[in-house]
């Protein structure tokens, strides 16, 4: 989640010298290169393709941009006159140079690690559609959900095309495995959870296994709670992706049984280092680590982690042992 980045030096000089953030994610030679930046330092076991997951209106006609110290900015689109503007049509072309990256990467990565391609879920993107950039109360997004529901499914079902043609793209380009990042689905109360969330996914989800039946796919219903359980009843999800906040227990008990679960590192304790960091993981393999487990975080690498203490951790993760747990 978010491994390549600005805390890392390497990243930072191509940044630099690519222009925007988009361009950066439109440019094939720059954007494997910093794909496998993380790779290259760090003993891990997959790399996930630079992009972002709001590539989507960008290519869908709602042009996107990367403010310095503000993050992204759209203009914003609060009517279904305004999807009307929007289309598929050259998602396809638009997105190609990010086809192209997976392709490139596919083949500088050594056998045995994997390729992991993402897009955001449309509830997630919808916001910043809707919004016109982050929000702190999705207020605009879910007025126009609770008020107009019918209206803002319009939005929705353009979202899962362009998500679901997106996602299948990058499996013929070379991506083994999928991530469909819902960051701001906790938002949503229960009910409106269900409808934005869960069954958006869901449709999408069945449309990738049709074209693509053995690619794993992950989802991360980030600051869901107990609503991840609805994860395990949906065909065709491989692994949920866990935020810090889960009730750890909980999750060993109710998803680990169903799912492969991964992540809930809390990325603070990547900040620090240190003891602290060690005995978190240390917690989390002791949970989770007999079953079915990827070790991830709970959200992106923040900026301010020093890029040792990363490799601390791949350290203690690789060290660590089912039998180190019961000592
Ligand atoms: O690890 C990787 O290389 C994967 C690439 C990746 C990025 N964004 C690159 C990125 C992935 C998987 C994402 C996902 C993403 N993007 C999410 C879902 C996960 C999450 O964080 O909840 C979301 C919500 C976005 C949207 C987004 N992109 C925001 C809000 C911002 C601005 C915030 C910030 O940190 O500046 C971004 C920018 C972004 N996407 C950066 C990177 C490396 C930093 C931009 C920079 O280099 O200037």
């Amino acid at each position: 989640m978010r491994q390549a980045g600005r805390y890392l030096p390497e990243y930072r000089e191509i940044r630099a010298g690519a222009g925007t953030f988009l361009d950066l994610c439109y440019n094939p030679e720059l954007a494997a290169e910093v794909t496998l930046q993380p790779v290259r330092r760090y003993p891990l076991d997959a790399a996930i393709v630079f992009s972002d997951i709001l590539v989507i209106p960008d290519a869908l006609g709602q042009p996107v941009a990367f403010k310095e110290g503000v993050g992204p900015v759209l203009e914003a689109i609060s009517s279904e006159n305004e999807i009307a503007d929007l289309t598929t049509a050259k998602q396809a072309d638009h997105l190609a140079p990010v086809y192209e990256t997976l392709g490139r990467v596919r083949k500088s990565l050594p056998d045995g690690i994997a390729l992991i391609g993402f897009a955001g879920a449309p509830w997630t993107i919808a916001t910043y559609m809707v919004e016109g950039g982050g929000s702190r109360d999705y207020a605009a997004t879910k007025g126009w959900a609770f008020r107009s529901p019918k209206s803002f499914q319009r939005l929705i079902s353009l979202l899962e095309d362009s998500i679901a043609q997106h996602l299948i793209a990058q499996v013929k380009a070379g991506a083994e495995v999928l991530q469909i990042f819902d960051s701001w689905a906790g938002m949503l109360p229960d009910g409106a959870f269900e409808t934005w969330c869960v069954e958006p996914i869901g449709r999408i989800v069945d449309r990738v296994k049709a074209a693509a039946p053995d690619v794993p796919i992950i989802v991360f219903p980030r600051l869901a709670g107990a609503r991840y359980a609805a994860f395990t009843k949906m065909k065709g999800i491989a692994a949920v992706s866990l935020d810090q906040t889960m009730a750890r227990q909980w999750a060993a008990a109710t998803l680990q049984p169903h799912l492969v679960v991964q992540g809930n590192l809390d990325p603070v304790y990547l900040v620090g280092g240190g003891t602290a960091l060690k005995e978190e993981v240390k917690n989390i393999l002791d949970l989770f680590g007999r079953g079915p487990f990827i070790f991830n975080l709970g959200h992106g690498v923040m900026q301010t982690t020093p890029p040792e203490h990363v490799a601390e951790l791949c350290d203690s993760v690789i060290r660590w042992t089912p039998a180190s747990a019961d000592a």
